[in-house]
């Protein structure tokens, strides 16, 4: 037999109208006709009430939970979320229970999506780190093993080797030093000594400190429109000092040869806006959302050449987090690149 909200109020109904029935039988004044008129008004009473309490309030609400199990199970959250009318409140006891099924569904249901992303993203960090590491590491390997086969009584190539070797190993020992600030930085090992200072005495201490790098391909470094009283700031020194000096040596190892780098300060009453342009080939927009991910290169043969770890920005952008502030990317191909970023000014909160 088929139990459905139905069959269970006629079968009700049927036994308390011959409850009634029996009862009124036992009456003496009771005519067949009394006895007949309250056996159908309490069945038909009988019969409506219960199948509007089970019909409303008990089977569809279960249908309804049944069905919206079904969309769960198929991930079709928001045909469940309507099958069970939305978040609002309810007096119906059922409908709470089917929300909580649902609310609880959902949040497990991105948890496990959380976890997923980070398994592949755990997955895929560790990719990259191997294999970054595995190209400096070859080489200088490749290097001291030729040596060891013999290179090494040669004088014309035993300097060479060992300094190329020694190359290699700095790199690498960059690429750590890089991966190991990173991971600090998200862990929050490292946080922000916030002090202030002159952002243009900085620019110029990073200038000087490229100086070489900037000669080697002719490129000029320059400070727009100098400002002649200082541009104090609140931030960390070291950490803004890192910013500077990525975002500087970038716009000298990406930029045109002969070339500039220009830094330009914008203040107003809050704070300082930092730019940093070159005059370079500039980065092809569907590179641009993704220049600030780890080991993310635009030519991926060129950046290496020039001995970049891939993970300057990542930090760039971890650090400038850390100040609250964000960085901007305006770049053209063939008119080049502009870096910006905002900081407090002295005596401002650092949380803006
Ligand atoms: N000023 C720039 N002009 C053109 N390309 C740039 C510039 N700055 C960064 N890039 C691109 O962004 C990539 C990521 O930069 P970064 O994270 O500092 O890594 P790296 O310098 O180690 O290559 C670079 O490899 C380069 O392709
Ligand atoms: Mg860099």
């Amino acid at each position: 037999m088929v139990i459905n909200s139905r069959a269970v109020a006629l079968l009700l109904a049927v036994s308390v109208a011959a409850i009634t029935g029996s009862f009124l039988s036992l009456a003496e004044d009771a005519t067949g006709f009394i006895i007949f008129l309250a056996c159908g008004l309490s069945f038909a009473s009988c019969f409506i009430l219960t199948f509007i309490t089970l019909e409303f309030l008990i089977f569809r609400e279960v249908k309804n939970l049944y069905k919206a199990i079904d969309k769960i199970n198929h991930q079709d959250f928001k045909s469940a979320a309507e099958l069970l009318g939305g978040f609002q409140p309810s007096a119906n006891p059922l409908k709470q229970v089917n929300r909580q099924v649902l609310a609880y569904a959902k949040q497990k249901q991105s948890e496990i999506e959380e976890l997923k992303r980070m398994e592949a993203f755990r997955r895929e960090f560790i990719a990259d780190v191997s294999h970054e590491l595995k190209t400096p590491l070859f080489a200088a390997q490749g290097f001291l093993l030729t040596l060891l086969d013999g290179a090494i009584d040669d004088e014309n190539v035993r300097y060479k080797f060992l300094k190329k070797a020694a190359r290699s190993l700095e790199g690498l020992s960059m690429l750590v030093q890089d991966l190991l600030t990173l991971t600090q930085l998200e862990s929050g090992q490292i946080t922000m000594q916030f002090e202030d200072f002159d952002i243009v005495k900085l620019t110029e201490i990073v200038f000087e400190q490229l100086e070489e790098n900037a000669l080697r391909r002719s490129i000029s470094l320059e400070i727009e429109n100098p400002p002649e009283e200082k541009l104090i700031v609140h931030a960390d020194y070291n950490r803004i000092n890192q910013v500077m000096t990525n975002l500087v040596s970038n716009a000298i190892k990406y930029g045109r040869e002969g070339g500039y780098v220009r830094v330009s300060f914008l203040a107003d009453a809050n704070g300082v806006q930092v730019s940093v342009s070159d005059n370079g080939p500039g980065i092809p927009k569907e590179h641009q959302r993704r220049i600030f991910e780890r080991f993310y290169r635009v030519e991926k043969s060129r950046s290496r050449q020039e001995g970049g770890s891939g993970l300057g920005l990542a930090i760039v952008k971890h650090i400038l987090q850390k100040h609250h502030t964000d960085i901007s990317l305006h770049s053209e191909v063939g008119v080049g690149t502009t870096f910006t970023f905002y900081l407090p000014k002295a005596g401002t909160p650092s949380q803006r």
